[in-house]
Order: structure tokens, then sequence, then C-alpha cells
């Protein structure tokens, strides 16, 4: 078994689009192993985000996934890694595969819906960096 970490993003959990993703999440054999809705505060979100500081979207980013209320799910399944991933689909919603997270619930390449590990070092950094709010 293999644990990750999922973000359901402020614009998503705004739009109430968080059962249906969670379903839609249950329905790929991922076991929900815990749940908390949140604020993230700003010094855990640069620290989740320490990869893209020097990227020019960075402050937006971070003001945007600080703005509102968040998601925070624990995850588990064999694979749980690359097939959360896979199902979420494409970073950009327009270019992400139909049936996936992102296309079906994302609007913009900054309110694309999901934040999800990407490998076996984010998953157990995020799932720590985290786990106080959790
Ligand atoms: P995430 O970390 O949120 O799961 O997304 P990801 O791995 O698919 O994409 P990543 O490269 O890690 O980027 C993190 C988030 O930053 C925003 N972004 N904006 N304007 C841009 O060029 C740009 N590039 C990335 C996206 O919201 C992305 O989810
Ligand atoms: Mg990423």
């Amino acid at each position: 078994m293999e644990d990750t970490f999922l973000i359901i993003k402020p614009t998503a959990f705004k739009s109430g689009f968080s059962e249906d993703i969670l379903k839609m999440i249950h329905e790929n054999g991922f076991e929900i192993v815990k749940k908390t809705a949140t604020l993230i505060p700003e010094e855990i979100a640069k620290k989740h985000y320490e990869e893209h500081s020097k990227k020019p979207f960075f402050p937006g980013l971070i003001k945007f996934i600080t703005g509102g209320e968040v998601m925070l799910v624990h995850l588990r399944k064999e694979n749980a890694i690359s097939d959360l991933r896979e199902l979420m689909g494409n970073t950009n919603p327009e270019q992400a595969e139909d049936g996936t997270i992102r296309k079906i619930f994302g609007s913009s390449m900054t309110a694309n819906a999901v934040h999800g590990s990407d490998s076996k070092i984010s998953a157990k950094r995020e799932l720590e960096i985290f786990s106080p709010l959790m």
C-alpha cells in the first residue's frame, strides 16, 4: 500500500465540488484515511510550494491557495501516487484528458481544482508538512 496527499483547492471547495471529487476518488479504489477542511497558513503554503519559489507565478499561487478554505486529504491504495496523478489529469484543465478531475472540475491553470503529490518523496514531505493541520 502507498500513501499520498491531495488538496481540494479553494475554488473547487467553494464551488461545492468536494463531495463529488471525493466520490470519484473513492470509486477509483482509494481509501480516504483522513480529511480536514481548513485554511492553509501562508508559512505552510510557502513550504509546500518551495520548489516554485523562484517562479513568476509563485506570489499568485500562494495568494490563491491561502485565499479560502481547502480540503486536505490523506489517501491510500496500491500505486496511490501515480494513480492519483493520472486521475487528476494535466495541470492545465484545457489540456486535461476527458474524465479527469481537472477536466471536469478545473477552470484555469491556477484554479485547477486539486493538488496531488508527484513522487514518494513529495508525498512523505507533504503529509509531514500538513500533519499539524490534519
Ligand atoms: P500541483 O503541484 O498543484 O499538484 O500541480 P502540478 O504538480 O500539476 O503542477 P506544478 O508544476 O507543481 O505547479 C503547481 C501549481 O502552480 C500553478 N502553476 N501555474 N502560470 C503557470 O505557468 C503555472 N504553472 C504552474 C498551477 O496551479 C499548479 O497546480
Ligand atoms: Mg506539483
